[in-house]
């Protein structure tokens, strides 16, 4: 800084001169104007108002000035300080105005245009129907169970009294799991029925026990039109003190209400199955005609005119079954039912072929709606 002057010397301040704060004012009007960003903006604003711009260093010399010529220096360099500062408000809300003006056509989201156009799929509806059968035995009060789909022999046939020998045990039926190190039997196969699921409800659970088991089986069945090696079943077991056929009988047809009408009626025939005694299978009336083409009404596609469509197979509990579950067959009995959960839905929606419920074709879904 120059050093107080006595005398007005107008050659060590002429930087105060107002030609000279004239062309520093200009110089700072022109950059600030012509800055095409925040960034010159700033740098504009460094370069013309900042601590060592021309204009602030020559107002450090103010005071250098003879006390006549002060004031009116320090207000030429204050009014030219102002209108920089006001240059460059307003450049600065011209450049914030053209930066929102941008953002509104860069980023503009055009609500008109399609937003789901992503396919959202659909749950399976064996799936579908599994839960829904499910829910017609929690509604009863059944829990349901689980269990393996590689299962012990043990459980898939000799708990449920299939003698060793029984055909359903041989290579075309049953998928056999391979042992280590290439022995032919493990023990262990593919579990024909969700039936084993019975027995380990038995022995796990306390009594009295409810479930019912939906749950995949396999077979080794060439797929067709009404066979497939994978597919499911849904169990049902009730093991109680007094309990009877007749018990079987309500919860079959409540069943049967529940999922296909009020009012039609079931009917059971004897059967034959290791682990029931007696056995029977089950039948309910045609929903689609009611029995109607067996009485010489016009024909039924979906019950072939037999008025009646097989759908379960069902019994009461073995007591070689209660015994090999360590219960009092003479306290406690029981009955069990199982069927084909793609049976049970080819005959409600009318479907021709098993196999369209494996294509994994998601319009095949589509049609059963798409529930979460
Ligand atoms: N497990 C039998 C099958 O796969 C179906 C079955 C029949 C299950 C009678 C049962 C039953 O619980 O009581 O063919």
């Amino acid at each position: 800084m120059s050093a107080p002057n006595k005398a007005y010397d107008p050659v060590r301040v002429t930087a105060l001169a107002p030609a000279e704060v004239q062309r520093m004012l200009d110089a700072g009007l022109a950059a600030i104007s012509g800055a095409g960003s925040f960034d010159e903006l700033k740098e504009a604003r460094l370069a013309h108002l900042g601590g060592r711009s021309p204009l602030v260093l020559a107002s450090a010399e103010i005071g250098a000035l003879p006390p006549e010529a002060k004031a009116e220096a320090g207000r030429r360099v204050g009014e030219a300080k102002r209108l920089l500062g006001e240059a460059h408000a307003g450049r600065q809300r011209e450049l914030e105005a053209d930066r929102d003006q941008r953002v509104l056509v860069d980023e503009v989201a055009d609500v008109t245009l399609p937003w789901d156009r992503r396919a959202s799929g659909a749950r399976h509806p064996v799936a579908m129907l599994a839960d829904r059968l499910a829910d017609v035995f929690i509604g009863m009060g059944y829990e349901i169970a689980e269990g393996p789909e590689i299962e012990a022999e043990w459980y898939n046939f000799d708990a449920l009294n299939f003698p060793p020998d029984h055909p359903a045990r041989e290579m075309q039926d049953t998928f056999f799991v391979a042992g280590r190190d290439g022995a032919a039997h493990s023990g262990k196969v593919l579990r024909t029925h969700t039936s084993p699921v019975q027995i380990r409800a038995m022995l796990s659970r306390p009594l009295p026990v409810y479930v019912v088991s939906p749950g995949k089986c396999f077979r080794a069945d060439a797929l067709d039109a009404t066979h497939s090696p994978v597919f499911h079943q849904i169990e049902g077991l009730a093991v109680d003190e007094g309990l009877t056929m007749a018990d079987l009988r309500g919860a079959i047809s409540a069943f049967v209400e529940a999922m296909f009408g009020p009012g039609l009626r079931t009917r059971l025939r004897p059967d034959f199955f290791p682990f029931t005694e007696p056995s029977a299978d089950v039948s309910m009336e045609c929903h689609v005609c009611r029995g109607a083409s067996a009485r010489g009404g016009s024909p039924c596609r979906v019950c072939k005119s037999q008025g009646w469509i097989e759908i379960a197979g069902c019994g009461m509990v073995n007591p070689r079954v209660l015994a090999a579950c360590g219960i009092d067959a003479d306290r406690y009995s029981g009955f069990a039912f199982g069927l084909g959960i793609e049976r049970s839905l080819m005959i409600r929606n009318g479907l021709a072929d098993i196999r369209d419920t494996i294509d994994g074709d998601v319009r095949f879904s589509r049609a059963f709606g798409a529930e979460a």
